[in-house]
């Protein structure tokens, strides 16, 4: 059972997925395919951790399939699945739930920002959700990990799971046979690109995000054309020209925002954004950028649309996906409960 170069990451199915969510992860999704085992979930057990309503869930975590899919996802390449049909992620959660330590959870920023002020309230999943991301990711022995800028923190208390769980069960883990000591990998974070943490439309210092109450802060996988130039129209700019160089973004974060989401959506270092768009004002460059935003983004949008009409072949596919996720979770399941002591049949 030894260590391979293998991928996971995953996405809420809460509401549509956005731009930040393609270009900070998706975009590298893709990409890796190419040269790696990629596992891509859709993380339901997640979603729950908040409030959602049974029928409209179900209708997302197909969506968010269907996006997957749309926008360059290869279901024959990839495992493309929903989190809540291998039980290995339940389960190694609530063995992580043992390991890690409530003061790393308190330091935890995300809990903090959804739980806001009536943490009493909060569910005690969300409180342990970053355990059941570390049991994802690890269930699989997974080395790579790509994501955005946001779940950096996240990946770090994944990275202090698997080291406590080798040093804890050491002995345990060399006498199954790993004469290293090392059952669990260090999954490594994988954020890179011209867009790793993409802003509001509307105010470059917050995250885009689906959580924000104005649609026009954000560009969905499923906005049609006019909707996207709409939004590109209304972005908040200031009155400056954009600079000619990365250092004048200074204190102008909406500039640096949509000059960073052209590069990654033309696929082009934002120096060279900055070389043909420097000293120029920001109506004509937004018009460049709808443009290249309505192509990409809109074709996703369709494509997603017409996926969605055929709900049951998605779930066909999550099925397969599923079926080929637990015939890799289950056998290192099955030693991680023999290292932990746990009796099998
Ligand atoms: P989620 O569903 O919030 O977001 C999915 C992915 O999109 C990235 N992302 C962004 N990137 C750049 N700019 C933004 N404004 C932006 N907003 C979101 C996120 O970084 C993420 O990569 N906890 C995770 C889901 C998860 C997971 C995992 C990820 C569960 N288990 C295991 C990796 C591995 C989450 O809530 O992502």
């Amino acid at each position: 059972m030894k260590i391979t170069p293998r991928v996971f990451s995953g996405m809420q199915p809460t509401g549509s997925l956005h731009l930040g969510n393609y270009l900070g992860a998706m975009v590298n999704w893709i990409r890796m395919q190419d040269t790696h085992e990629c596992i891509y979930c859709v993380v339901d057990l997640h979603a729950i951790t908040v409030w959602q309503d049974p029928v409209e869930l179900r209708d997302a975590t197909r969506q968010v399939t269907a996006a997957y899919i749309a926008a360059g996802l290869d279901p024959a390449k990839s495992i493309l699945f929903n989190q809540s049909q291998v039980s290995a992620h339940a389960e190694l959660g609530w063995i992580f739930n043992c390991v890690a330590r409530l003061g790393w959870l308190n330091r935890m920023t995300q809990f903090k920002e959804k739980a806001g002020k009536d943490r009493e309230q909060a569910s005690v999943g969300l409180y342990a959700y970053p355990n059941l991301m570390a049991a994802d990711i690890l269930a699989y022995r997974a080395t790579h990990v790509p994501v955005g800028d946001d779940q950096k923190q996240h990946l770090e208390l994944a990275r202090d799971i698997a080291q406590k769980f080798n040093n804890d069960f050491r002995d345990r883990i060399v006498a199954e046979g790993f004469a290293d000591g090392i059952f669990f990998p260090q999954p490594e974070p994988v954020i890179t690109g011209p867009a790793t943490r993409v802003m509001s439309l509307r105010d470059g210092t917050k995250k885009m995000s689906k959580s924000d109450p104005s649609d026009l802060s954000r560009i969905n996988l499923t906005d049609d054309a006019d909707t996207i130039a709409k939004k590109i129209q209304k972005a908040k700019t200031d009155p400056e020209p954009i600079p000619a160089e990365a250092e004048g973004f200074k204190g102008r974060p909406e500039a640096e925002n949509l000059v960073g989401i052209y590069a990654a959506l033309a696929d082009e270092p934002v120096a060279k954004v900055l070389a043909a768009f420097g000293g120029q004002q920001f109506s004509g460059f937004k018009k460049a950028l709808a443009e290249v935003a309505t192509d990409k983004v809109g074709r996703i949008g369709d494509e997603t649309r017409r996926l969605m009409q055929d709900p049951a072949e998605i779930d066909r596919i999550l099925a397969g996906g599923a079926g080929r996720a637990r015939a890799i979770a289950a056998p290192v399941m099955e030693k991680v409960k023999d290292i932990v002591g746990l009796i099998r049949s």
